[in-house]
């Protein structure tokens, strides 16, 4: 589980990996594409898509650990995306990706992150930030989704972090002065095959972020306690899901662009 006193809510630990491989994929659509954060995205099968011959990528994260062994022909560096790019990075990407930071920065950071990244787009380049968020756990007669979002909301407010994540991200840009911003949601029950696979991907975030976040917001005492109160919680999702009732995963999506000139 994570260093409760750690800004960063996941733990840096195997099984924290394994529940961030469980989201969706993005498409690689650049020349040049850089990748924040890396951490524990399937770098395996990943890399195999990755045609460095024809295209440059490069991978940020705060912390070196979560690159991974085998970086193919793919570049890293060490950053934190609220502090300025180095120079050389400026205006080179046609496109930067983003995922998952809801559980690393504070509300007050994203709008040093935006404009961070417009420094390092190329001009016209894009900018796609992912998010799950708030939009993924508004379900009413869902016990289980209220109680996730009740802890959720409560624990990211008193850190400081923002749990509508994408909506904050489309503020940022529009005030940033990026052209062309949308906020898209990509929901899993468009496809029916997706069901298992979303199945274990909320249990996942029940297991590492849910627990992560009721022990550091002082709502149980230990780790014993969140890892027992968070099976609890996939024992009733489990049930609602054995009944029908398995809600839809909302991956939310940001596409923003630099100007031209
Ligand atoms: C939940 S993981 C998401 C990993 C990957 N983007 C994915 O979608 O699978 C969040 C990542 O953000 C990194 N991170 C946390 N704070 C950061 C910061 N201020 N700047 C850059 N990376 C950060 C963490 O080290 C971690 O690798």
């Amino acid at each position: 589980m994570s260093n409760t006193n750690e800004k960063y809510v996941f733990g840096r630990t195997q099984s924290a990996g394994e529940g961030n491989k469980k989201h969706f994929d993005s498409p690689i659509v650049s020349e040049r594409k850089y990748h924040l954060s890396c951490g524990y995205s399937n770098w395996d099968r990943l890399l195999g898509k990755f045609d460095t011959t024809q295209r440059y990528y490069h991978g940020f994260d705060i912390s070196p650990d979560q690159f991974p062994d085998d970086k193919g022909n793919i570049e890293f560096s060490v950053h934190n995306i609220t502090a300025p790019f180095p120079e050389e990075h400026w205006n080179r990407y046609d496109l930067v990706h983003v995922r998952l930071l809801i559980a690393a920065i504070d509300e007050d950071e994203y709008k040093a992150a935006i404009t961070n990244i417009h420094q390092i787009l190329k001009p016209g380049g894009f900018l796609q930030w992912e998010e799950i968020d708030e939009v993924t756990y508004k379900l009413e007669n869902n016990t289980v989704f209220e109680e996730i979002w009740r802890c959720f909301d409560s624990s990211f407010k008193a850190e400081g972090k923002c749990f509508r994540a994408s909506a904050k991200v489309f503020e940022e840009c529009m005030a940033a002065g990026y052209l062309n911003v949308e906020r898209l949601a990509y929901s899993s029950d468009w496809d029916s095959n997706l069901r298992p696979d979303t199945e274990a991907r909320f249990v996942a975030i029940f297991e590492t972020l849910y627990a992560s976040l009721l022990l550091r917001s002082g709502q149980v005492d230990d780790e014993l306690a969140a890892s027992k109160q968070a099976g609890e919680l996939i024992k009733n999702y489990r049930h609602l899901c054995g009944n029908g009732n398995s809600p839809p995963l909302k991956l939310m999506r940001v596409i923003a662009q630099k100007e031209t000139a």
